[in-house]
């Protein structure tokens, strides 16, 4: 059977996330090993209003086939958010509806990556990310990135003779970190690959989940032909509607296109039009206001946790914002083998393994605070804690 396969299929690596999430289907299991926002902050109801409101303005138009652009409206609500967030003029030319900010990813890929082409990824990385680009067999060249942001000097060394036509960065709240860039790491990488022939991707699906610190400008305030902005609805609306989009220049946003027309013809015509009556029609603020509230307060909770039950040589990240964060146990210790002790222990979280493309380190592993109250989250930590203990063979805590 493996004749019949592509080429491209050999290199993408599966997706250890969904392997983990069916252990965690048990009830009983806390588990921060998911990446879903949290369903209490879906908009059921107002969406089920949207939903009535969309079939008596627009009829059958709304159940038709549509253009490959995405729904023009949304697309002018874009770009206002755009300009009243952050200052930025982006044209609703520019911008393309597409499948969720992972089809994005998809398109990008298609659009610029021939077999061997280098790539320039944050280690550890965004594994939805590292999957997308794998199908195009790019050669990637990881990059660390830590409390600050990028490792400028690594990126320095990295671009010596290297001509990577693509750099990927999630520069707020990073999955699966949880860091985010200062606007001096920013500058400094837009110093370094200012004028390459290089396409800078700033996925930026976390930004409006901020607790604490002030916004950073984006990298399309320093880089502004060469950066492509993506963005997304998943995090801040409902993930099902898979509605996302990117930001491009001209002369990619054209090749965007024909990607997007020969991959899906358009996003999903529906969901547009309920997710567009929506954001007109309610405070899209106030609840995004609710939602990182509770995160806050979540992440909060897991950090004192954390610090209260974990030994002193385990470390872990102080976000400021979004749905993970980091931690890294002290050496020789491997995640995977604390992750077989914390399921016998009834909670679950992803080894950091899967997250790097080039030198693993085993020892790191991924917390998420979105799903699980403070509640949970106390109790989950301690029981990881106990699993730790275990695995030192220092007994029970
Ligand atoms: C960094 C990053 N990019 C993209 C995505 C995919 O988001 P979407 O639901 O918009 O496809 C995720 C989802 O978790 C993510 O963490």
């Amino acid at each position: 059977m493996e004749a019949i396969f592509s080429d491209r299929m050999r290199d993408v690596p599966r997706s250890f996330i969904r392997e983990i999430l069916k252990v965690t289907m048990d009830r009983n299991i806390i588990s921060f090993a998911g990446g879903l926002p949290n369903r209490l902050f879906f908009p059921t109801e107002q969406l089920r209003e949207a939903t009535n409101r969309v079939f008596q303005l627009y009829g059958t138009d709304c159940l038709q086939y549509s253009n490959s652009e995405g729904l023009l409206p949304l697309r002018e609500y874009i770009s206002e958010r755009y300009h009243h967030e952050q200052g930025i003029t982006i044209s609703p030319a520019n911008i393309l509806i597409t499948n969720g900010s992972q089809q994005a990813l998809d398109l990008i890929a298609k659009i610029t990556i021939n077999r061997g082409d280098q790539v320039i990824i944050e280690e550890p990385g965004y594994l939805g990310a590292i999957q997308a680009l794998s199908l195009y067999r790019p050669r990637f060249i990881a990059v660390p990135v830590s409390a600050c942001g990028m490792d400028i000097s690594r990126l320095a060394d990295s671009l010596g003779d290297a001509q990577p036509k693509m750099m990927y960065t999630v520069p707020n709240f990073q999955n699966p970190s949880g860091i985010s860039y200062t606007a001096q790491n920013k500058k400094s990488i837009a110093g370094l690959v200012g004028g390459r022939k290089l396409l800078l991707v700033e996925d930026d699906p976390y930004r409006a989940l901020r607790f604490q610190g002030e916004p950073v400008p984006s990298f399309y305030h320093y880089l502004p032909s060469q950066t492509l902005m993506l963005g997304s609805f998943s995090k801040v609306v409902v993930p099902g509607f898979r509605l996302g989009w990117i930001a491009a220049p001209d002369a990619i946003y054209e090749k965007l296109l024909i990607a997007k027309q020969a991959s899906d013809l358009h996003t999903c015509n529906f969901t547009q039009y309920v997710l567009l009556e929506y954001l007109l029609h309610n405070n899209i603020d106030a609840h995004v206001k609710k939602i990182v509230t509770v995160y806050g307060n979540q992440c909060q909770a897991m950090i004192e946790s954390i610090e209260r039950s974990f030994p002193g040589d385990v470390s872990c990240t102080r976000p400021d914002g979004g749905m993970f964060l980091w931690g890294e146990l002290p050496d020789g210790l491997s995640s995977l083998a604390l992750f077989e002790r914390a399921v016998k222990r009834q909670v679950v979280f992803v080894p950091g393994e899967p997250f790097y493309t080039t030198d693993r380190r085993a020892s790191t592993f991924r917390l998420n605070f979105s799903c699980v109250d403070e509640t949970l989250i106390r109790e989950g930590v301690s029981r990881l804690a106990d699993a730790l203990a275990d695995m030192r063979g220092t007994g029970p805590r």
